[in-house]
């Protein structure tokens, strides 16, 4: 399935009232699963905060800042950043653009954490020196605000007489932290054929079963392709886990249209996919000489869990993406 960029929401549309759940799996209460969100905002969170007693927050903005003031301070995140916010902190979201989207994913599961590095060794993909914490910070304003809390699936809210971001000084092992993409250093093969995506790993959520994670963070950011010999896009695959894709900037090296900034995809446990048709010509007769990918920045949130897509989700899918691959030809040996 895939979704063009949703449309723009009405005015004074803050971030939590303009949040879409696209697809989501697993029961909160049963501390696994993951949903990707789509948010649309164009106004501030004002006397208002949010909080999710379901997961861990991890905003990928996609156009426009978003200025997180938590609990535990603040922090300025822009396109081509990520920030997480951990389960059960609160937080208003700020626009300093005017307006922001971009997509959210939920981690009901186990904590995001680095990934193991295991014969890459000590240093590579994200590192731990660049994360960033916030900035301290606290507010004291008396007044209504509206809590907003999500608990098992649902939004319950209540009013309180002061901001609860009221806290001068804590300790804890939880916090807020953002991380620049641009510090990824991406690794990939120097010879021939393609490492597994898992090789673009920025953060993973695992599950009980070694090497099958309840949630991987992958990107796919600007870098050189150098493969001999090889079919460069992503090839034609299945496999277990299921694959919810956003687009931040630029374009995907496997998609040629239907796949903009902004939009989403989703391949499910083993349905089939990979290039579409004229991604696949152009790399069929492609002269196989060093190429950067640049410009374009893409995501993927997976999960060992198959997603589901909500009501909303289906109504605006597009109708026909399995037409990217209705037409490709016959391959004949030479
Ligand atoms: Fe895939």
């Amino acid at each position: 399935m895939r979704w063009s960029p949703l449309p723009p929401v009405a005015p004074s549309t803050d971030l939590i009232d303009g949040m879409t759940t696209m697809v989501a799996n697993c029961d909160p209460a049963s501390l696994k699963g993951v949903a990707v969100h789509i948010y649309r905002a164009n106004t501030d969170m004002d006397r208002r905060v949010f909080v999710d007693a379901d997961g861990e927050l991890l905003f990928i903005p996609q156009r426009g800042a978003v200025e997180l003031v938590t609990e535990l301070g603040r922090m300025l995140v822009s396109p081509g950043e990520i920030a997480l916010v951990p389960r059960g902190v609160r937080f208003r979201a700020l626009l300093p653009d005017g307006e922001a989207c971009g997509y959210v994913a939920e981690n009901h599961g186990a904590l995001f954490r680095l990934p193991e590095l295991g014969p890459i060794g000590s240093n590579g993909l994200a590192n731990a020196r660049d994360l960033e914490t916030p900035q301290a910070w606290f507010e004291d304003n008396d007044g209504a605000c509206e809590v907003v809390q999500k608990f098992l699936g649902s939004l319950w809210t209540v009013t309180l007489d002061h901001s609860p971001l009221d806290v001068v000084a804590w300790h804890g092992n939880l916090v807020p932290w953002k991380y620049d993409l641009a510090r990824f250093n991406a690794i990939g093969t120097v010879s021939f054929d393609h490492p597994d995506p898992s090789i673009f790993t920025v953060l993973t959520s695992p599950s009980e079963t070694p090497g099958r994670a309840n949630c991987d963070f992958v990107v796919f950011p600007p870098r050189w392709m150098v493969a001999e010999d090889t079919f460069r896009p992503p090839w034609f695959h299945r496999n277990i886990m299921s694959e919810a894709m956003g687009l931040i900037a630029g374009a995907y090296d496997a998609k040629a249209e239907g796949f903009e900034p902004g939009g989403l995809s989703l391949h499910n446990m083993m349905s089939a996919h990979g290039p579409d048709l004229d991604s696949w010509k152009a790399a069929t007769a492609a002269e196989l000489k060093p190429h950067k990918i640049d410009g374009a920045l893409a995501f993927m949130v997976e999960s060992c869990w198959p997603f589901v897509p909500t009501e909303q989700a289906l109504a605006t899918a597009q109708p026909d993406y399995d037409g990217a691959w209705s037409s490709f030809p016959k391959a004949r040996l030479p």
